[in-house]
């Protein structure tokens, strides 16, 4: 099958190369020249386990191709993905001006029966605005052409895209039109073998779907988290309480790790669309307004636990911080709970030796140059001359450490665990203060 994918960004570049993968023949299209030519040239501009060696094998089989013409695309093929950014504007809502972009583009370039596929991330009611935007270019250009738009939301997670791209739940598809489901169908026909993954739905039920999910996934943070803070006031455990609760299938184990807030280029944007679009529609969404605030809370927790430890005085003080990106196996920092630590300390006149494994070069080109930032090549690197030691991201070589070595290279044994790692009692027994989330302090 011909597939177009218009954006090359992460989920259009992890899309297009998984269908390509299964045999559809597959044309990427972008508005980035220098992007396309990294791509043409088998470079892939995102860390994304997986992702690299599966694109320069389907390139070189000819079932993957990247250009910038958009002419060319739209004839291309049948269906039309549009999987283009969302950023959120002023107020939080999604931005859709690239997806109504690329609807006109198609529209402007078509010349027979297109199925456009909506991707990306987007409000309920943004397949009946591409809609609109196809007729009306179309009618400007005195064209009588057929089209359908339908909506098939992505699921994939960060550092596990191409893995939840091919064994993902459900494939989700908003749509009435006969011939959507029949396209459909054979697009996603080679992921469908052992069970029935394909669920077809009107298209605004698929579109709340996607928002609905990632809604309920903080949700259990921001309630583990809260639920974390109470255990600290309370003296109690949380990761205890957490094996408690989890026990309970209802209730279930996954997603319910506390920490030191969620981020990432998903949950912070769409929690706020969604209560943007509560908004719009004369509803107050109370739960999720209250899911970003915890959450907001949550990420100026370690900062608050590090000035607690040194009396909230950290001018001049040397923090060793490991993990920059907002999870493991990704250089992704949008959002992360890293950077609100970061700009806290430097405001308090601290300055910060930072390790990750995948985000060093992000977070040069997030922050550039500074004297208060190092950023080292290896782990035990940020321990020289630092005053404390804290935890951002669960990356797993963090896990096992030299309490000994750690003791002797840090000038106050004070460690803040964002992601509770250890067990505070092996901690404290070799002289640390340690200060996890929910776990007593
Ligand atoms: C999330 C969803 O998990 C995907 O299903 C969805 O497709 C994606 O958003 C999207 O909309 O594109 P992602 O943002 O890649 O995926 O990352 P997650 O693995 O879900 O983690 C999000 C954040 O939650 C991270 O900061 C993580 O540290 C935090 N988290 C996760 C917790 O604090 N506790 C948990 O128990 C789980």
């Amino acid at each position: 099958m011909k597939i177009t994918i218009f954006g090359s960004g992460y989920v259009g570049l992890v899309t297009g190369t998984c269908l390509a993968d299964v045999g559809h023949d597959v044309m990427c299209v972008d508005v980035d020249e220098d992007k396309i030519a990294r791509l043409n040239n088998g470079e892939v501009p995102i860390y994304e386990p997986g992702l690299e060696p599966m694109l320069k094998q389907n390139m070189e089989a000819g079932r993957l191709q990247f250009t910038t013409d958009a002419a060319k695309a739209v004839k291309y093929g049948k269906l039309q993905f549009i999987a283009v950014g969302t950023p959120p504007d002023e107020d939080g809502s999604a931005d859709l001006k690239y997806v109504l972009k690329v609807a006109e583009t198609i529209a402007t370039h078509m010349d027979e029966y297109k199925i456009i596929v909506d991707k990306s991330t987007v409000p309920v009611g943004t397949a009946d605005k591409v809609s609109a935007t196809v007729r009306a270019t179309l009618k400007e250009r005195g064209a009588d052409i057929d089209f359908d738009v339908c909506s098939n939301p992505e699921f994939l997670k960060e550092g596990a895209a191409v893995e939840d791209f091919s064994k993902g739940a459900r494939i989700i598809v908003g749509t009435d039109a006969e011939p959507v489901k029949k396209a459909m169908r054979e697009c996603y026909a080679p992921y469908n073998r052992n069970r029935e993954k394909l669920m077809f739905m009107d298209v605004r039920s698929a579109e709340l779907t996607k928002y609905a999910a990632n809604a309920m996934l903080a949700t259990k943070i921001s309630f583990m988290n809260e639920v974390a803070n109470l255990a600290e006031n309370l003296g109690a455990d949380i990761e205890q309480v957490r094996h408690g609760i989890g026990s309970d299938p209802r209730i279930g184990y996954h997603f319910i790790y506390p920490g030191c807030g969620y981020g990432g280029s998903c949950f912070p944007k769409d929690v706020q669309a969604l209560a943007r679009t509560a908004g719009n529609v004369g509803y107050d969404a109370e739960l999720l307004n209250a899911v970003e605030a915890v959450n907001k809370r949550q990420k100026g927790k370690l900062f608050q636990k590090l000035s607690q430890a040194f009396d909230g005085d950290l001018k001049g003080k040397t923090i060793a911080l490991w993990g920059l990106a907002f999870k493991p196996n990704t250089d992704d920092m949008r959002e992360a709970p890293s950077r609100t630590l970061m700009e806290a300390l430097w405001e308090a006149g601290a300055k910060v030796q930072a390790y990750d494994p995948e985000a060093a070069t992000e977070c040069r080109r997030i922050y550039g140059e500074r004297n208060d930032l190092v950023i080292t090549e290896k782990r035990d690197d940020t321990l020289e001359g630092a005053d404390a030691l804290v935890i951002c991201t669960e990356w797993k070589m963090f896990r096992a450490i030299d309490f000994d070595h750690l003791k002797q290279k840090l000038s106050t044994p004070v460690i803040v665990d964002g992601r509770n790692l250890f067990d505070p009692e092996t901690v404290k027994s070799a002289g640390f203060l340690y200060y996890a989330m929910g776990r007593g302090d």
